[in-house]
């Protein structure tokens, strides 16, 4: 089958294009002839920090069909539609197929294209553990989303409408639109105006992008609110997971969270995109073979919304030439 392989040989990123055996199936897996692969941040920084899968293929949001399962599979067939998050279980989804346990996988819905099924697992399955059930999202609530305009801040910004909260996003002012468009009660320009020195108070606060002080974060929640930082710059994440616990006294809390692959939360939101409660935000696509160029663009930090790499596509050719160091 052909896969993008992380070798240390070619640029950018050092992925490229290859033929490699197909997996094999154990008694308790799934064999999926991916569709759509969407990327996160999780495969550029593991790239980054040299922290390579196994079988060395990155890529662990997937859509795709079940080619075949094991003997001890319980939940799916052959010929069923699923969308799933091999995040922990290795990744391997920028390949034409991937083995994985069955509980990294829910039903895709009949209605829902591959693609935006894709952008479900990581992206929205984080959002949805940071608003339900590290911020304990209430109706009426007001919720801040900084960084409202990425993968996990758009899908952010629509549950939290969905659960009934105010929200007020932060963006830069090209993105400021699309925030719009996607519900947002207010925005605000980070290049703008500094929110974390404004007068106004949250019950919530999702920090997902940039790099805010964690007092400006704390000075902003109501007396009984709660900070979930989700990610940003690695220093604000150092910052979260070293000094969060510190400031969270008085009835504030500040946390940090670190999200699982779950079946159950993945068959939760593809429900909620179904029915459209939510959308899909795809910004870019892209066929297997640049695969590389599409985590190089995505690792800038600024997509506004997801990027997609389609794995069944016709001219996923050997066309690359790949660069030595
Ligand atoms: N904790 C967990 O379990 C978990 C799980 C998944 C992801 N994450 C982390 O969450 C973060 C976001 O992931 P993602 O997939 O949403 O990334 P992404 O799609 O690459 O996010 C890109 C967005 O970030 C916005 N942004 C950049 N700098 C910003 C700033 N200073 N203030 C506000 N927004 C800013 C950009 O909007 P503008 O162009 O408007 O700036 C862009 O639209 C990453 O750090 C990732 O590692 C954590």
């Amino acid at each position: 089958m052909k896969a993008v392989i992380y070798d240390k040989k070619h640029s950018p990123f050092r992925l490229c294009l290859k033929e490699v055996d197909k997996p094999v199936l154990n008694d308790n897996e799934v064999l999926i002839k991916v569709v759509s692969v969407s990327l996160n941040a999780a495969d550029y920084r593991s790239i980054k920090m040299g922290s390579i899968p196994p079988k060395k293929i990155f890529g662990s949001a997937v859509s795709g069909t079940i080619e075949s399962v094991g003997k001890n599979v319980k939940h799916f067939k052959p010929a069923d539609e699923v969308v799933g998050d091999l995040s922990d279980f290795g990744f391997g989804g920028l390949a034409e197929f991937v083995v994985a346990p069955e509980r990294a996988f829910a039903h895709k819905q009949p209605n829902t294209s591959f693609e935006d099924a894709a952008t479900l697992p990581v992206a929205a399955t984080t959002a949805l553990k940071a608003l339900r059930d590290k911020g304990n999202i209430q109706k009426g609530q007001h919720v801040l989303i900084v960084g409202s305009a990425g993968g996990v801040g758009a899908h952010a910004l629509q549950l939290a409408k969905y659960f009934g909260a105010k929200v007020t996003a932060v963006c830069s002012t090209k993105n400021i639109e699309q925030t719009t468009s996607l519900g947002a009660d207010k925005v605000i320009d980070y290049t703008k105006n500094d929110f974390t020195k404004g007068s106004i108070r949250y019950d919530l606060i999702l920090a997902i992008n940039g790099n805010y002080p964690l007092l400006g974060y704390r000075r902003i929640l109501k007396p009984k609110g709660t900070c979930v930082i989700i990610g940003g710059a690695l220093a604000q994440i150092f910052k979260s997971i070293f000094f969060g616990w510190l400031l969270s006294f008085g009835g504030k809390k500040m946390k940090t969270l670190a999200a699982k692959s779950d079946p159950e939360d993945l068959e939760y939101v593809a429900k909620l995109l179904d029915k459209g409660n939510v959308k899909a935000v795809i910004h870019k696509r892209y066929p297997l073979n640049q695969a590389a160029e599409a985590m190089d663009y995505l690792s800038k930090g600024h997509s506004p919304g997801k990027v997609i790499i389609n794995i069944q596509e016709k001219n996923n050719e050997y066309t690359r030439t790949p660069k030595l160091h």
